[in-house]
């Protein structure tokens, strides 16, 4: 059971308390359209690729209110800090993000009722830009030739100028991002497919990788977990390289991941039209993913495979990547 479905009754129907320190819990269900966040569902795939007997589920993160799985993330690290004394009502919630991160942001903001200001390279979709804006979020764009380093450049540069404005959540370093995922989608995952053999991720922040990636080890050392690697141009939209030269977030705890994988993004994206040709409708990255997973289940040839759907399709109209002439 996820922290956040914690149920104040107990099955006579009388109210019963809660562990005192249980203030995430409290805080949460005081605002009931945040209940909506997590407990998404677990889709096995049936592409036409030969895997043996393996099988590949993904998690329908896109399904989460905000239409990706930065809902979870980010919903804990600002309740988090609420909780802690370091975001206060007077504050703007400051963070770089690709968007995604950002959309939750600006969500989750206008929920609590704060103030929102995200740093982005410039070629981020139009829909994200569109919805950021739909929740009174202000924007400041990044040189998207320098990628998402230098928004991370750049939104410490905005928080060194005036520190007291801003609550700089940086969800790069912030340990309540793979929290997040240790304590519900790990959870989630593991009542879903008690047999999974693999779990595949990218890495964005590394949050959703190190986290489950955690919790699935301690539950079984044996788990395999596979981190993909895009490379830096032309990169995956949510995706960072990781290599000589660029930065390693803190919230990726290589620790927990087997091996990584080079993507080939072309082959991505064709996965992504792929799926959408058998009715799986999801972003660029979860084209990634699906690749990936699919190339280790053909790889092992028996097991279960689990992996990640993102976001949702429809962020990704304004980038042609559904314009496939048909
Ligand atoms: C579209 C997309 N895919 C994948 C990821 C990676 O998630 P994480 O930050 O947990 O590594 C992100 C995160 O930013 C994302 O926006």
């Amino acid at each position: 059971m996820t922290r956040v479905e914690i149920n104040a009754h107990d099955s006579t129907g009388d109210t019963v308390d809660l562990p005192p320190s249980d203030q995430y819990t409290d805080f949460v269900r005081e605002h009931p359209s945040l209940l909506a966040i997590g407990n998404t569902p677990l889709v096995q795939l049936d592409l036409p690729i030969d895997i043996g007997d393996a099988r590949v589920s993904a998690k329908y993160e896109h399904l989460n209110p905000g239409g990706s799985i930065k809902d979870r993330p980010v919903l804990r690290m600002l309740v988090e800090a609420i909780l802690a004394g370091d975001l206060t009502p007077d504050q703007t919630i400051l963070d770089a993000t690709s968007g995604n991160a950002g959309i939750a942001y600006a969500m989750i903001g206008a929920v609590l009722g704060y103030k929102v200001e995200l740093v982005m390279p410039e070629n981020a979709s139009e829909e994200r830009k569109k919805r950021l804006r739909a929740h009174g979020a202000e924007i400041v764009f990044t040189d998207p030739m320098l990628g998402y380093d230098e928004s991370l450049h750049e939104v410490k540069r905005r928080y060194e100028a005036d520190p007291d404005k801003y609550f700089w959540c940086d969800q790069y370093s912030n340990q309540n991002n793979p929290l997040a995922h240790y304590e519900t989608t790990a959870e989630e995952i593991l009542s879903q497919a008690a047999d999974l053999t693999h779990f595949v991720a990218g890495v964005g922040t590394g949050g959703t990788i190190s986290g489950v990636g955690k919790r699935l080890k301690e539950h079984n050392p044996n788990i395999k977990v596979i981190g993909i690697n895009p490379p830096v141009w032309p990169g995956v939209e949510g995706l960072k390289h990781l290599g000589e030269g660029h930065i390693v977030p803190e919230t990726y705890h290589e620790e927990h991941v087997d091996r990584m994988i080079d993507i080939d993004v072309d082959a991505s994206y064709e996965m992504s039209r792929e799926m959408s040709d058998k009715g799986l409708f999801a972003g660029q990255s979860s084209g990634s993913y699906v690749w990936a997973a699919y190339h280790v289940a053909g790889e092992a040839r028996s097991g279960h495979v689990v992996t990640i759907f993102n976001d949702i399709g429809e962020r990704y109209f304004s980038t042609g990547m559904w314009d496939t002439g048909r």
